[in-house]
């Protein structure tokens, strides 16, 4: 999950260049770096860690010319340093690259002995040697491009400069997204549309296999199978692009703040004319379905893990949850009459991706529910579903998880319309309950300043604990992501009558242990599990709603929420999830919006 973005300009492209890299920042940091081509002469600057150490570097030494190419590195092989930094540098060509080159070790042992001298423990920088290599054997800058990308196996989208070539970039897509973005006079290419928004509106995606050749007078788009075709250019809405934190102080907070606002959008984009009736994509038949395959990764599949919940129990339908890193390896069987649903913030998550691409050809439909619409998982589903949550920067997934939640409870809910199993009366009433969760969001985003408090004395520990039971069990594991994402302390999720088949032996006074329990139909059972905890001096905080609070007794650590129908409680309490996470990484002095080793968008298996 790196970031590239190439620019043939009228003007310099240094200045550009690094902002559309802020732009990617999201997809990681651990170095970047900028190659231009200047008087026809290659030249680049790289530097370790964020982009500001770029800028810095590129005050004292500015690099000339209006044709360049950017990265910004999520490291994969190779540990963060400047020999590792992109762009990667072999004789008369440089090259930016996201992926990774699953014969890299092979390649660089022929380039080698041929008497390649390597500078870089990458897997990358076999592909710029083989482009020279090329290049010395008299091959021209496109042949030398397209016989390179016939080397590689892997996952890649990559883009190549050419020393004496003012007018030329060569770039190419495969399991990896890559963009092109049409200009005035001037071509663009990025990871994604949004790098490019400062400069255009008007993008063609690149297919996967598709590598194309760019001047400032257009793009020549070659297939797969090296024949020219064209890509279809779209007009993306800019304003969706705006990243900037409104005032706050990061990213993650005016994410969660964005919440109510999100949460209504989405549930307005679905709503009939009808105040009881949804309006969602033609073709969506969960009636025939036998069995629905949920896959997605991280935040995303514990959003999964809740609509388990919805579909099995408002439209009795069974559901299959799958890690997506562990799908596709565990054979499953699928059949005709199954539908599959894939989950992603990013839409370009390679395993989530990957695992889409294994169900296809045998299931009835691919479903996806996603927040970029022009992403690789949208355009590869059958139906997409957006969540509206527009741009999420901040790593740690806030407002696009429960904006997940409310489109998954919204296709739950007609799953159980189509499948009888939902009365209209009955479907009309958890509607209504959904059309409440905004308002129940903006409530419980109110008890920030006592989390604030809270959180003090979890950023002291070395180890949390959170406990769930029912759909509180999967925010019990977002709850824990979320703190490991952005504070670094290690945290653990388990269902609360779990506790007592061995994790009871972890707690003692040090401990602090959060347990999610709303006043629903498992909470004395899981009180009950909170007591087995106290008795043994952990330091508790329950979150629950007054009734609940007022029946658990003496707590050490309270925090009350909304009382909300148990329908909406998930989306509702991953609001004190959140906030947790967040204001203990700020006692903790951690990057809350880029936090260490992390990516926004993991594109790569
Ligand atoms: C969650 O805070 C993380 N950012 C991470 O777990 C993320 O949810 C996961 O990588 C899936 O990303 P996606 O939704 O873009 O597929």
């Amino acid at each position: 999950m790196c970031g590239i973005i190439g620019i043939l300009g009228k003007h310099e492209v240094s200045p550009q260049i690094l902002d559309g890299l802020k732009r990617l920042e999201y997809r990681g940091y651990d170095s970047a770096g900028i190659a231009t081509i200047n008087s026809g002469k290659l030249d680049l600057r790289r530097a370790v860690g964020k982009l500001i150490n770029l800028s810095d570097i590129m005050v004292h030494a500015p690099l000339p010319g209006r044709s360049g190419i950017g990265h910004t590195r999520w490291a994969t092989h190779g540990g963060p340093s400047v020999a590792n930094a992109h762009p990667h540098r072999a004789g008369r060509v440089a090259v930016v690259h996201n992926g990774i080159i699953e014969n890299f070790r092979a390649l660089r042992a022929e380039l080698t002995s041929a008497g390649a001298e390597f500078g870089s423990e990458t897997d990358t920088e076999t592909i710029v040697q083989l482009a020279s290599q090329y290049l010395e054997q008299g091959m021209t800058p496109v042949e030398a491009a397209r016989s390179t990308l016939k080397r590689l196996e892997g996952a890649f989208a990559v883009a190549f400069l050419f020393e004496g070539e003012e007018d030329l970039i060569i770039c190419a897509r495969r399991g990896s997204p890559l963009c092109i973005g049409h200009g005035a006079g001037e071509m663009y290419l990025g990871s994604d549309a949004m790098a490019l928004a400062e400069m255009t509106d008007r993008i063609t995606y690149l297919e996967e296999g598709d590598w194309a050749v760019l001047s400032r007078g257009g793009a020549l788009i070659f297939d797969a199978e090296d024949k020219q075709t064209n890509r279809p250019m779209t007009r993306i809405n800019v304003e969706n692009t705006r990243v900037d934190k409104s005032g706050h102080k990061h990213f993650m907070a005016k994410e969660m703040a964005e919440q109510p606002g999100v949460l209504q959008a989405a549930m307005g984009y679905y709503s009939g004319r009808e105040h009881d009736s949804l309006e969602l994509p033609q073709g969506l038949d969960f009636a025939r379905a036998d069995r629905l395959i949920m896959v997605a990764c991280g935040t995303a599949f514990y959003a999964c893990q809740v609509a388990k919940y919805w579909f099995e129990k408002y439209a009795g339908l069974p559901v299959e949850l799958d890690i997506a890193s562990e799908f596709r390896y565990r054979e499953p069987v699928l059949g005709p009459a199954n539908l599959a649903l894939f989950v992603s913030q990013s839409g370009e998550t390679a395993d989530t991706l990957a695992a889409l691409r294994h169900v296809k050809p045998h299931v009835a439909q691919v479903i996806s529910v996603v927040n970029v619409p022009t992403s690789s998982i949208a355009r590869e589903s059958d139906i997409a579903l957006p969540i509206h949550a527009g741009p999420e920067i901040g790593v740690a997934s806030t407002k696009a998880f429960t904006a997940q939640l409310q489109v998954l409870a919204i296709l739950a809910l007609r799953a159980g319309l189509q499948r009888g199993t939902l009365s209209p009366k009955a479907f009309a009433e958890r509607l209504f309950e959904l059309r409440a969760v905004p308002g129940f969001v903006a409530q419980a985003l109110d008890r920030e300043e006592e989390i604030k408090r809270l959180s003090e004395v979890l950023s002291q520990a070395r180890d949390v604990l959170f406990l769930g039971r029912g759909m509180m069990y999967p925010l019990a594991l977002e709850g824990a992501l979320k703190l490991k994402d952005i504070s670094y302390i290690h945290a653990e999720a388990y269902a609360a009558g779990e506790l007592k088949h061995g994790p009871i032996a972890l707690i003692d006074k040090d401990l602090p242990v959060i347990v999610f329990a709303p006043h629903d139909g498992l909470f004395e059972k899981t009180v009950s599990n909170m007591q087995e905890v106290m008795a043994r001096q952990g330091k508790v905080l329950l979150i629950s709603d007054a009734k609940g609070l007022a029946e658990a007794g003496e707590v050490p650590f309270r925090l009350a929420m909304p009382t909300v129908p148990d329908f909406i409680a998930p989306i509702v309490y991953a609001v004190p999830a959140q906030l947790i996470a967040y204001h203990t990484a700020l006692h903790r002095g951690t990057d809350v919006d880029q936090p260490r080793n992390l990516a926004k968008s993991v594109t790569v298996e």
